[in-house]
Order: C-alpha cells, then structure tokens, then sequence
C-alpha cells in the first residue's frame, strides 16, 4: 500500500514526475548506446563498396523527389522468406554512403535494395513509362515524364561536395570530374577509362535508349540498375564480423 502511497505522490507532483521520468528514459538509453563503445564496429567490412557515381547519385536525387520510398523499402531484412524473395539481407555497410538512407517501412510494391540486374535497362524504361504494360494489375503511378525532362548536370559537383562534407569519400578530382563523368556514363561512344577507375564496376549504357539526349530516366535506371550489385558476396564472412 505504501508504494501505492508513495506512487501518488509522484504523479501528483509534476517536478517530481519530470526527474523520475527523466531518470527511466536514460536507463534505457544507457542500455541501448553502451554496447555499441563495446563493439568492435557496427558497420560490416565488405569489398566492393563506393560512393555513388554522378550518374546514380542524380537518380537517387530524383528518386526521392518523386517519392518512390513511399512505396518501396530498401532493405531486406534477416527472415527467410524475404531472403529468398529478395536475396541475402541487406548489410549496414551497404548504406553507409546514403544521406539520407532509403530503408523505408512501406512495401507497397516490392523491396528494391537489390534490383540492379534483375531486369534490362529497357524493361525499367518500359516499366516506368507504362507500369502496366509488363504488370497488368501494377497500381505503380506512370513516370514516362522523367525521359522528357532533360537531365541538368550544372549543379553534380556541388552535390559531391556536400556527400564529402558528411563523410563520403568523393576525393577532388571525383568532384572536378563529376560533371563528365556523368555524360560519359550513359554514353557507350564516350572514353570511360577515368570513370572506371574512379568508380569500380560502374555500368556505362544508353539507359534511356535515346543516344541524343541525357534525361532523367538516363539517371532512375542508373540508379536501379546499381542497387545492391556492389557488395561482393563471395568474399563477405558474417563470422569474421562477429567480436
Ligand atoms: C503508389 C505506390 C508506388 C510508387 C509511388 C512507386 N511504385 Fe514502384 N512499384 C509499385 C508496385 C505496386 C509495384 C509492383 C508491380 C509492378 O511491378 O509494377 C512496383 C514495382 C516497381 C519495380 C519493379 C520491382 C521488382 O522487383 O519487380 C521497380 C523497379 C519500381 N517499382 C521502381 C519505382 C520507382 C523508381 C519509383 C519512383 C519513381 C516507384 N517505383 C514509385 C508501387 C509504387
């Protein structure tokens, strides 16, 4: 009864009930933050990962313009039969690059953190166009306007420069570049030599099938295209990232 007692007085009390609720809440969030100064990382090593090319990082821009990740998660979490829709669960290293990261909690199509090379590039283009003309019962809205809209290019290096400013290692000549290196990306005629170098199993294509003109479907399906393909999984052991 006493506790009773004494309970009441607590929440009869508003300075008392703030110092006690204060009190709670940092237990809990002693509990949660002190394991991590334990861990030996929390992000996995991994081989494989870079930053963004110019390219997909403008179509990642525009993929959060439009609002995409209202719709669909990227990330594959940890359970079985999202393993074997999906493929192998998504690694906090394979976001370590995304401000903001795309994770999401709405599914109401299909997870995309590992959709690069699943389909051609002309099946994206097709798709985002006319989402129905490949999947009838599709309720995905049509985005056939991104292949108007011309891709502006004027603004990318600003763009590096900011992701550097977060901890993404764009260096200065991935900045001094960025404008060409996202031409040369979706031009298959183009010299591709300081491209590759500076961003490792990059794909060089026409995505938009329109050789003459660089739009912003070029850059979704750069994008897409990339998702979840860096990782190299042959050399990924959970065990070895375990402390
Ligand atoms: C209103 C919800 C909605 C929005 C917004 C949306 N989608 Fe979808 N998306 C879906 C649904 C539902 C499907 C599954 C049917 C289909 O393939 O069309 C889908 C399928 C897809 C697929 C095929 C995935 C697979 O594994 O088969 C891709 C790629 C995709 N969407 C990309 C996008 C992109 C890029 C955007 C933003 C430009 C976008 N979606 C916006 C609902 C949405």
């Amino acid at each position: 009864m006493s506790f009773l007692e004494n309970h009441k007085k607590l929440e009869r009390n508003v300075t008392l009930l703030l110092v006690f609720s204060f009190i709670a809440v940092a237990i809990g969030g002693i509990v949660e933050i002190v394991p991590l100064f334990y861990l030996k990382n929390t992000i996995e090593k991994v081989t494989g990962m870079r930053p963004y090319t110019p390219l997909e990082l403008t179509g990642r821009n525009i993929y959060i313009r439009e609002g995409c990740y209202l719709c669909h998660s990227q990330m594959i979490r940890p359970f079985r039969d999202e393993v074997e829709r999906y493929g192998h669960y998504s690694l906090a290293a394979e976001s370590m690059y995304d401000h903001p990261f795309q994770w999401g909690s709405k599914r109401t199509g299909p997870d995309l953190a590992r959709v690069g090379d699943r389909y051609s590039n002309e099946w994206h283009v097709q798709h985002l166009v006319e989402p129905r003309s490949l999947v009838p019962e599709s309720i995905m809205p049509s985005y056939g306007f991104l292949a108007d809209n011309t891709l502006s290019t004027h603004d990318i290096a600003d763009h590096l420069r900011a992701n550097s400013l977060v901890g993404v290692p764009y260096d200065d000549e991935m900045i001094a570049n960025a404008e060409a290196d996202m031409r040369a990306q979706a031009d298959i005629d183009a010299n591709t030599e300081g491209l590759e170098t500076r961003y490792p199993k990059v794909r060089v294509a026409d995505f938009d099938g329109d050789p003459n003109r660089l739009t912003e479907m070029d850059a979704m399906v750069a994008y897409l295209q990339m998702l979840g393909t860096l990782v190299d999984f042959t050399a990924f052991d959970p065990k070895a990232n375990e402390r």
